[in-house]
C-alpha cells in the first residue's frame, strides 16, 4: 500500500501502471508514464503532460501549453474551448483512475482525488470570477518567482511608459491602503485556500512595490505578516518585489536594510540595456549609470538583486553597442552569487512606439539567428561578467503564467 511521501505504483490489470507521488502539498499521477497530472490540496491541476504536450494552469482559469517544435519552441495560451476540453479530459480521466485505485491507495490519497473531481466545469467558470474579482491581471513576475504568491500591494506601473511595454498599461498606478491590503490578503488566503501551503515567498506586485514610501510600506509589510506568517515562527516570509530604476523617493541602503530584516530576499531591476542610446530609446526611466548605483545600494543592505537585460533592442544597427555596454553594466555592479540575471527576448508589441520610433531611425531588426545568437552572447557574457558567478538565464514574458 502506497503511504503519502512514498513515491510508488500501483499495478492493475484495469488500469496498468499507475505512479502516485503524493507529497504534503501535491499530489502527482503518472498513467503508465504516458499521462501526468499534478494538483494542489483543494485539488487544483497545477500542472499536466497529456498528448506529448506540458500545460501549466494559472489560478486566473487560464492554461500554458508549451511545446518543443521543430522549428523552436512553443507558448501559447489554450483557447476557451481547447482549456475547457482539457479540463473536462482530466476530469474523466481521474475519475476512472480513482474508481480503479480504490482498493490499492490510502484513504488520504482517494480523499484527494475526491477534492479533485470536486473540480467541475461549474466550479471551474465560479473560479475564474472569484479570481478576478481580487486580482487584477497578474501580468509578469521573475522565472525563479513563478511558485511565490502574488500579493498586490499596489497596483500598476507608477512609470507605465517605456515603449516596449504594454504590461500595466489597462491601469493607473496606485498603493493600496493597509486596510485595502488586509482584505486583498484574506480574500487570497480564502480562494488558495490549502494550496497556499505550496507557495513559501510573496512576490510584492505589481511593477515597482518598492516605489511606496518607507513608512507606508513599513505598514503594509507588517500587514503582510500579520496575514501570511511563515511557517518558522520569528522569521518572516521570505519577500521579492520589482523596482524600476529611478525607484521613486530614492531608498538609502538602511532602508533596505529595514526592508531585508522584514523578509525582502532579492528586488529585480530591468536594465534592460547598458547602452545609453538603446537605454533613451527603450524610454526607460533613470540611466544606466543610475541603475548601477541603485544596484549597489540595495547590496550594501545584503539583499540580492536580479538584473533584467532585453536581447534584440536597437537591432542589428546598436547590437554591438548594446551587448559591450550592457555586460560593462553588468560588470560594474559586482554582482555575488545570490544574484541573478535573466535576459528577455524583445518581443515588439505591433505599432507600438518602440516600434514606430525604430522604423523612424531606419533601425535593421535582428532576424532569428541574430536574437537567438545576440540572446547567447549575452547570457554567457553575463556569467563572465563578474568574478562571483551569479546565475543567468533566459526570461521569456510568454512563459509566465499566474
Ligand atoms: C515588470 S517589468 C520591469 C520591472 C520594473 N518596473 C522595471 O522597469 O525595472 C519586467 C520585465 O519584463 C520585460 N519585458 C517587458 N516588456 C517586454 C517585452 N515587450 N519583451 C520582452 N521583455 C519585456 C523587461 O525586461 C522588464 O524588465
Ligand atoms: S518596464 Fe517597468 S518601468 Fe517600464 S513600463 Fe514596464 S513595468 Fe513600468
Amino acid at each position: 500500500m502506497p503511504r503519502p511521501n512514498a513515491p510508488s505504483v500501483v499495478t492493475t490489470p484495469e488500469l496498468g501502471s499507475i505512479y502516485l507521488n503524493a507529497q504534503p502539498h501535491a499530489l502527482t499521477i503518472s498513467d503508465n508514464l504516458h499521462t501526468t497530472y499534478s494538483f494542489d490540496r483543494e485539488g487544483r491541476l497545477l500542472s499536466c503532460f497529456v498528448g506529448g504536450q506540458n500545460y501549466r494552469c494559472g489560478f486566473c482559469g487560464e492554461i500554458l501549453l508549451k511545446a518543443t517544435l521543430a522549428g523552436g519552441k512553443l507558448r501559447r495560451r489554450l483557447r476557451p474551448d481547447e482549456r475547457d476540453d482539457l479540463l473536462e479530459a482530466v476530469h474523466t480521466a481521474v475519475t476512472r483512475l480513482s474508481t480503479g485505485l480504490a482498493n490499492y491507495v490510502p484513504a488520504e490519497v482517494h480523499a484527494w482525488l475526491a477534492t479533485v473531481l470536486a473540480w467541475d466545469a461549474a466550479r471551474h467558470t465560479h473560479d475564474r470570477q472569484t479570481f478576478q474579482t481580487i486580482y487584477k491581471p497578474v501580468s509578469i513576475v521573475p522565472p525563479d518567482q513563478y511558485q511565490a504568491v502574488v500579493v498586490q500591494a499596489t497596483e500598476g506601473c507608477s512609470w507605465n511608459r517605456c515603449s516596449f511595454c504594454t504590461f500595466y498599461r489597462d491601469r493607473p498606478f496606485r498603493i493600496k491602503t493597509p486596510t485595502e491590503l488586509r482584505t486583498h490578503l484574506h480574500q487570497i488566503k480564502a480562494f488558495l485556500g490549502r494550496g497556499l501551503a505550496l507557495r513559501q515567498a510573496v512576490f510584492l506586485g505589481d511593477a515597482n512595490a518598492l516605489i511606496v514610501p518607507q513608512p507606508r510600506l513599513r505598514e503594509l509589510l507588517a500587514v503582510l505578516h500579520d496575514e501570511l506568517p511563515s511557517a518558522t515562527p520569528g522569521v518572516p516570509r521570505k519577500l521579492y518585489a520589482f523596482l524600476d530604476i529611478f525607484g521613486g523617493e530614492h531608498k538609502t541602503t538602511a532602508q533596505y536594510a529595514e526592508l531585508g530584516a522584514a523578509g525582502m530576499r532579492r528586488i529585480y531591476l530591468g536594465l534592460e540595456s547598458g547602452d545609453a542610446t538603446v537605454f533613451d530609446l527603450l524610454n526607460k526611466p533613470g540611466s544606466p549609470a543610475a541603475c548601477i548605483e541603485v544596484v549597489r545600494t540595495i547590496k550594501a543592505s545584503g539583499i540580492n538583486v536580479g538584473i533584467i537585460l532585453l536581447a534584440g533592442p536597437g537591432g542589428a544597427t546598436l547590437a554591438h553597442q548594446h551587448v559591450t555596454q550592457s555586460l560593462a553594466a553588468l560588470a560594474a555592479m559586482e554582482l555575488t552569487a545570490g544574484d541573478l540575471v535573466y535576459v528577455s527576448p524583445l518581443i515588439v508589441p505591433a505599432d507600438g512606439p518602440y516600434a514606430q520610433q525604430a522604423r523612424a531611425l531606419g533601425l535593421v531588426p535582428l532576424d532569428a539567428d541574430g536574437l537567438a545568437s545576440q540572446l547567447a552572447t549575452l547570457k554567457v557574457g553575463a556569467v563572465a561578467a563578474t568574478a562571483h558567478r551569479p546565475k543567468v538565464a533566459l526570461y521569456h514574458i510568454e512563459e509566465w503564467i499566474y
